[in-house]
């Protein structure tokens, strides 16, 4: 049995493709166009396992895609491949919508057809997961309640845009053609091979290199944080026992406001790494211009997802940050080849100057 996974070299689809392989043998095919934010390193313990096979590719790339379902025959497809940063976004919208919504669009056609040429068994057990977001359901008032499945969507930024237009898309096809989709909408995730252009990695590698720890605003927007592990085993468990055509919401049930992470993190780094002129990381923090269109606040209820499918997070906010500090201070190396630009020689390096495994073959 095989799954394909797309954008599974980036942060939470690596973290996926290692769990999984780390749990089960079903071979993953990981197609990923490696993008900035796609680095083949965080799968370097995978390099000669013959489970995992990469294809460099875009998930909307109609001639690619077809051949590879082709060939490996995935039970599931779980599409992680998306433009993530809402600042980027803001910068420079038109990747978002591309990637976003087109390659979704792109992939859903695919898949559909592929689909609808399986046998029958194979074709009432099959899945596409569709990776989502809870920005789609826009701010909360501070003493709003938490998001619900059935909350409307009011996306605010072209990023969450483009991530509502895409679930939207996965529903009709769902609601038009009966492709088996199961959508989950997570929470601000953080971990292991977090790129450090978002709040928790940025402030890390920030304090340890002496700059300043940028704080939007007033610092006191709240997000509902979920150690990214947690978020992998939410995602295997709807992808198991999910009914198709409903959505999950998956969260941790840690709303903070980023003046308190910032500052939660200053104080691990205080007594994990001291500075060397012994004064606090927090002298480090800068309130600096805020993010337009800034979401105040995001909380999800995760009761649908527990009560139907028996998932809770393993987490507490207090047990992930540390190990996501201990992890970061553990390998400065990785920190070191995204900051140099170094990672996206790996491919090369590690595979010397051949293409990836399978991208000459799909
Ligand atoms: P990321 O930016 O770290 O990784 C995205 C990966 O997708 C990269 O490896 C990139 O190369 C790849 N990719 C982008 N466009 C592609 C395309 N057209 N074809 C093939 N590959 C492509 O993102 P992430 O933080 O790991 O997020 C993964 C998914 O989870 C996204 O869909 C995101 O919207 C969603 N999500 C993220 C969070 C979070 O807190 N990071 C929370 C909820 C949902
Ligand atoms: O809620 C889920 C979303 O969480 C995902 O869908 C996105 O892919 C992911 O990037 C994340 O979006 P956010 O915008 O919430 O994450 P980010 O880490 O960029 O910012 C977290 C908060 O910290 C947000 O309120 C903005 C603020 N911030 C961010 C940065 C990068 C700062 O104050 N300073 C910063 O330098």
């Amino acid at each position: 049995m095989t799954i394909l996974v797309t954008g599974g070299a980036g942060f939470i689809g690596s973290n996926y493709v290692l769990d999984w392989l780390a749990q089960s043998d079903e071979t993953v095919v990981n197609l990923d166009k490696l993008s900035y934010a796609g680095n083949l390193q965080n799968l370097a313990s995978l390099k000669d396992d013959s489970r995992h096979v990469f294809v460099k590719g875009d998930i909307g790339d109609a001639t690619l895609v077809p051949a590879l379902l082709a060939q490996y025959q995935p039970r599931a497809v779980v599409n992680f491949a998306a433009e993530s940063h809402v600042d980027r976004s803001i910068h420079g919208p038109g990747e978002f919508v591309q990637n976003n919504i087109v390659g979704t669009y792109q992939l859903l056609e695919s898949v559909r057809a592929y689909w609808a040429a399986l046998p029958a068994p194979a074709k009432a057990d099959f899945r596409f997961l569709h990776v989502s977001t809870d920005e789609v359901y826009g701010s909360l008032g501070k003493s709003d309640p938490a998001f619900t499945e059935s909350n409307t969507y009011e996306p605010n930024s072209p990023y969450s845009a483009s991530k509502a237009a895409s679930d939207h898309l996965v529903r009709a096809w769902h609601h038009t053609y009966g492709l088996p989709v199961l959508t989950t909408n997570c929470s601000n995730n953080y971990g292991p091979y977090h790129f450090p252009e978002k709040l928790i990695p940025l402030v890390i590698v920030n304090a340890l290199a002496g700059k300043t720890l940028p704080v939007y605003g007033d610092g006191q927007q709240i997000r509902d944080w979920l150690y990214v592990k947690d978020h992998c085993s939410a995602i295997r468990r709807v992808l198991e026992g999910g009914k198709p055509g409903e959505t999950y919401n998956v969260g941790g049930w840690n709303e903070k406001a980023n003046l308190d992470i910032v500052r939660t993190i200053c104080g691990l780094l205080d007594s994990l790494q001291p500075r060397a002129d012994g004064k606090p990381y927090a002298d480090q923090i800068a309130f600096v211009t805020d993010r337009p269109g800034h979401d105040r606040r995001y909380a999800i209820d995760a009761r649908k997802i527990e009560r139907e499918l028996g998932w809770k997070p393993a987490e507490s906010f207090d047990t992930g940050i540390a190990k996501t500090v201990a992890w970061y201070l553990g390998n400065q190396d990785w920190v070191a080849n995204v900051q140099s630009g170094g990672y996206r020689d790996w491919v090369q390096t590690q595979y010397g100057g051949q293409s990836t495994p399978t991208a000459a073959t799909a």
